[in-house]
């Protein structure tokens, strides 16, 4: 039987775990938190993630290794690497950890991001505020997630407060889009260099953090080019896994904010709303099985349970609603949950989507 080690045990690998068993995969993880959510799938192994001892024992334990998050430590991986197989690269990882070189390699590849500059200094945000103009999104190169490490800069005066409270340095200013709306193109190759794609998604934040996904995204021709730029992507880091790649639609067209070299929240809908989830794909692709269907089964649209469950979860446990418990202690800003519903029509999905969100209709 094959074993899979996952690094992080999070509600990532718990969704991976779940659709590999299906599969007739074995799990094992290394996570060093208590009780996480995948530990209903298999053994977790409680080391850091960077423990030399951790991962030579999840090595010896596996088959095959792949990660859940992107922050695992490259060095990490470059040291079981020659005697394990770990999907996906590492220098999609060594790209992906750093703002500054993700978003050189979108422009290596022609595929338009916003304005941007490297920024060590006061003096630096306020060179790179004359050439690129305000406001300006500065950010950490390193290490943020859900919108954490970010400082919209409005006004020069605001320029050396936002780089102190970054940290100084290593960070990068980008201009702030504004944007229509925010889609995410996400797309699986395999070993053997097979590509499948999903249908866009468009994806709506709250505070910097996910809230609602729709997929199909309208637009056809916005999926033609977004998927061209996947595809570059993917076969220029001779990727290997599912990757999501997140772009700004504007009025000149879409430019690209970043990826995650990962199965993405913004995809979760495949488990109901796509003939084979992004789980099913990813794990396919590091095993160099041939890619299932990424069509739909109608139109999906994914709720972020945030925070705190909802107090009457009974609607979202009912069909046509599916309801994910990651099974995690509440927290605010926390993901402890999403929910899925596909419906027949897309009209059909919003509304019921509002009603959860209470949102005014358009
Ligand atoms: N340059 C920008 N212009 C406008 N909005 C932005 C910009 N960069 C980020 N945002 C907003 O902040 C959100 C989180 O930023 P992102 O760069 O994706 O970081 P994270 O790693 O936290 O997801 C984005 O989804 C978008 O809504
Ligand atoms: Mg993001």
């Amino acid at each position: 039987m094959t074993k899979v080690g996952i690094i992080g045990a999070g509600q990532l690998g718990q969704m991976l775990g779940l659709a590999g068993r299906r599969m007739g995969l074995e799990f094992v993880f290394l996570d060093p938190s208590e009780d996480p959510p995948a530990a209903i799938v298999g053994p977790v192994l409680k080391y850091p993630f960077d423990s030399e001892e951790g991962l030579a024992r999840l090595a010896e334990m596996t088959d095959i290794i792949t990660y859940e998050f992107e922050n695992v430590p490259v060095a990490a991986i470059d040291r079981i690497s020659p005697s394990t197989t770990v999907y996906p690269p590492a220098e999609a990882l060594r790209y992906a950890q750093d703002r500054l070189s993700e978003k050189s390699l979108f422009e290596s590849l022609d595929i338009p991001v916003p304005a941007f500059r490297a920024v060590d200094s006061a003096d630096d945000l306020m060179r790179a505020a004359n050439a690129i103009g305000l406001p300006i999104v500065l950010k950490t190169r390193r290490l943020g997630y859900d919108g954490k490490g970010q400082f919209v800069v409005r006004r020069e005066e605001e320029a050396s407060a936002a780089v102190a409270a970054l940290g100084g340095k290593d960070l990068i200013a980008e201009q702030w889009v504004p944007f229509e709306r925010e889609v995410s193109a996400i797309g699986a190759r395999n070993v053997s260099g097979e590509i499948a794609h999903y249908p866009l998604t468009e994806n709506q934040h709250d505070n910097g953090i996910l809230s609602v996904s729709r997929a199909p995204a309208d637009g056809a021709h916005l999926e033609t080019i977004a998927r061209g730029y996947l595809a570059s992507l993917l076969t220029r880091l001779d990727y290997v896994g599912v990757l999501a790649l997140e772009l700004f639609v504007t009025s000149d067209g879409l430019l690209a904010n970043e990826f995650a070299p990962r199965v993405h929240n913004s995809g979760h809908w495949t488990i109901e709303g796509a003939r084979t989830s992004q789980f099913e794909n990813h794990l396919r692709a590091i095993l160099d099985r041939p890619l299932g269907d990424t069509s739909m089964r109608g139109h999906a649209g994914m709720l972020n349970l945030i925070g705190e469950m909802p107090a009457d979860r009974k609607e979202l446990e009912t069909p046509p609603w599916h309801l994910h418990d990651y099974g995690k202690a509440p927290r605010p800003g926390r993901k402890l949950g999403h929910a899925t519903i596909v419906s027949a029509t897309a009209d059909d999905r919003d509304l019921a989507l509002r009603r959860q969100t209470r949102e005014p209709g358009p």
